[in-house]
């Protein structure tokens, strides 16, 4: 029904038709949430990360694809292959690639390839770690030369290369999104090497933030509370650490991977047209906790 309250903000790349109503004594504003989906309607995204239907890479091209982005979709190797491809199938229009992302060679041939695809790109999506094993079995100070080496250029210098090949082809400026968590700022034990690899990653896309935000490029992490994928139960204790985290969590529950993906989408759009170089929290407010 129409309302005599409502109004039309129009921005460059969307229009959203705000209509407002009084609630209590109080006015609250109700999008109009079909206009708010196609939010990303002609971007085009590259999602890196993708291992299985669990990947937290997966929950964020779902919400990605829904809100109308066309997808080119990223996993690691020939392993991966059939299980990605097979998922990716179930997303019309969005289409596969390989990238070992410690290879530069590779990470050079896909973005030739994104740009002979697409010709350009809008939102870079880095949903990648690792380290080895034994570096998250062992006490933190039995971490090793290698381990502390293949940790952060996996996890940490990927996202400066991937952003470096990507910058060109975001002609129109755009977003650059990684995944971080709250073991950077504060020890959670069983996540050792990948504790300070994450510090690094919040420090990287500030740097990034500043050197691409001349070219209207946005750099910003989220940091999901736990969620269980093939990358989080190698870490350990991983039951301990959800049940922990849904009883101290002001919403009393896990972080769901498609809650993840709707704070990508809006990272992803012009609603966060002036968000860069933050690290972004999705994860039922666990880290507010004091005590
Ligand atoms: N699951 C959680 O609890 C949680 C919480 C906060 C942050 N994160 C972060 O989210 C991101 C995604 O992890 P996930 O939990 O979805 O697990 P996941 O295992 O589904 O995804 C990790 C991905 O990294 C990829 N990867 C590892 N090495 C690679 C390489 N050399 N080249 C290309 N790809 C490589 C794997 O193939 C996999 O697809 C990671 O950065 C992780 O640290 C996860």
């Amino acid at each position: 029904m129409p309302d005599a309250n409502a109004r039309e903000c129009r921005e460059p790349r969307f229009t959203i038709a705000w209509s407002a109503a009084h609630q209590g004594g109080r006015r609250i504003f109700l999008s109009d949430w079909n206009e708010l989906m196609l939010i990303l309607e002609g971007r085009v995204a590259a999602v890196f990360g993708l291992a299985n239907k669990r990947s937290i890479a997966w929950g964020i091209a779902k919400k990605l694809h829904e809100g109308g982005a066309k997808l080119a979709i990223g996993y690691q190797n020939e392993r991966m292959k059939s299980e990605a491809e097979g998922l990716i199938l179930d997303l019309p229009g969005a289409e596969p690639f390989q990238c070992d992302v410690s290879d530069d060679a590779e990470i050079e041939r896909v973005f030739a390839q994104l740009k002979e695809r697409y010709g350009k790109l809008d939102v870079l999506v880095h949903s990648i770690a690792f380290a080895p094993p034994e570096d998250l079995k062992n006490a933190f100070l039995q971490t090793t030369r290698e381990g502390f080496r293949i940790a952060h250029d996996v996890s940490v210098y990927s996202l400066i290369a991937l952003s470096r090949a990507a910058a060109p082809l975001m002609t129109d400026g755009g977003s650059i999104l990684t995944l971080t968590y709250y073991g950077a700022e504060k020890v959670v034990p069983h996540y050792k090497v990948m504790g300070v690899a994450k510090a690094a990653l919040e420090a990287t896309v500030r740097y990034l933030a500043w050197d691409l935000g001349k070219q209207n490029i946005r750099v910003n992490a989220i940091s999901a509370g736990p969620i269980k994928t093939l990358a989080a139960r190698g870490v350990g204790s991983l039951g301990d650490m959800l049940k922990y985290h849904a009883d101290r969590a002001p919403l009393h529950r896990n972080t769901e991977q498609e809650e993840v993906g709707k704070t990508a989408v809006y990272l992803a759009s012009d609603l966060a047209s002036g968000v860069t170089g933050e690290t972004i929290y999705v994860d039922s407010g666990y880290n507010i906790m004091g005590f």
